[in-house]
């Protein structure tokens, strides 16, 4: 008989043999910027999570900051809401306005945006719309737009997230001609239609007006695709891949881990924060551990980075 236990006797040893640590860094924390002044409104089902005007934004950006996580996610609502979701691409635009104030008043946070268009536009779809289609080779140059925009803005990161087919080769070299060849790009390639969303479109008032996303985000049944949709996104140069959501999914981004040498990432999404906050509000689960036990197979699964809403409570936590 192997005895297991001896490595297991005390804290002391254990935390010798640890495998997998969490480390503030692997964190990227989601903000949500909402056009107006004065506001900081809460997220009913996320909570802890709150829509802020930019003016209130230095609350939060000190919280991040002083955290020391790798970075902030930054997601616009805008007020004006169109069919070619022009905001989107806006010079003053929520989320470019965003963007240039926290680059000025903390330059040492880096800035990743998402690239979508289903904040903006007023049908809800990521991408241009035809009748009940979503059109993808259409909605290519709006999102090339978009991830220039921001870059100009001073953005660090372009995120792509509407799950067009050729969007990573677009934006590439979108920004390679606006001279943003250093920009990396963090492509979500498997991105499920997944219930997992809801909370946040409650948050980004994003939801879809007709239809559901399912003729551009993948079936949740299928594993060999999304290695395909990983795949195509390293090919057409994508810097960094990303699994979406986590906890379902954890079993794609392993095998991403062993079949791909590019950085992971996974979205540990809003419904699963919703999902841990309503049992540890009813006093069901010990809200710390789960969350650490979450965020650690999360790592051990393979992702290099973590973007999630416990971010803050989690670098308090490890
Ligand atoms: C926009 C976008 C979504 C999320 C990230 N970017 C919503 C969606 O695709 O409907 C989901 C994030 C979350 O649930 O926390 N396309
Ligand atoms: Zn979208």
């Amino acid at each position: 008989m192997y005895r297991f236990r001896r490595l297991r006797r005390d804290d002391r040893i254990r935390s010798i043999m640890q495998e997998t640590r969490l480390h503030p860094k692997d964190f990227i924390y989601p903000i949500f910027v909402i056009e107006g002044e004065n506001i900081k409104n809460p997220v009913e089902s996320m909570p802890g999570i709150f829509q802020y005007s930019i003016d209130r934004l230095e609350e939060i950006l000190e919280q991040v900051k002083e955290a020391g996580i790798g970075g902030i996610m930054l997601f616009g609502i805008p007020l004006h809401k169109d069919p070619q979701g022009s905001q989107a691409y806006a010079k003053e635009g929520i989320t470019q306005r965003a963007v240039r104030f926290i680059k000025e008043k903390y330059p040492d946070i880096y800035i990743v945006v998402d690239i979508c268009l289903c904040e903006y536009t007023s049908h809800g779809h990521c991408g241009m719309v035809k009748g009940e289609e979503i059109l993808n080779d259409e909605t290519l140059p709006y999102l090339v737009k978009m991830a220039v925009s921001l870059a100009e803005a001073g953005a660090d990161m372009a995120a792509p997230s509407d799950m067009m087919d050729g969007r990573v080769a677009a934006i590439r070299e979108g920004l390679d001609q606006a001279g943003f060849t250093q920009m990396p790009i963090m492509a979500y390639s498997a991105k499920f239609a997944s219930a997992y969303y809801g909370p946040f479109r409650d948050a980004a008032h994003s939801a879809p007006g007709f239809g559901d996303r399912k003729s551009y985000q993948m079936d949740f049944a299928n594993g060999q695709e999304a290695l395909r949709e990983i795949d195509a996104d390293i090919e057409e140069g994508a810097d960094i891949v990303m699994v979406k959501p986590a906890l379902a999914y954890l079993d794609v981004l392993k095998e991403a881990a062993l079949t791909f040498d590019a950085p992971l990432a996974v979205y540990n999404v809003s419904g699963e924060y919703a999902m841990v906050k309503a049992a540890a509000a009813n006093g069901w689960i010990d809200e710390k551990r789960i969350v650490i036990e979450n965020l650690t197979a999360m790592k051990r699964a393979g992702a290099k980075i973590i973007i999630t809403y416990h971010a803050l409570d989690a670098v308090r936590w490890i």
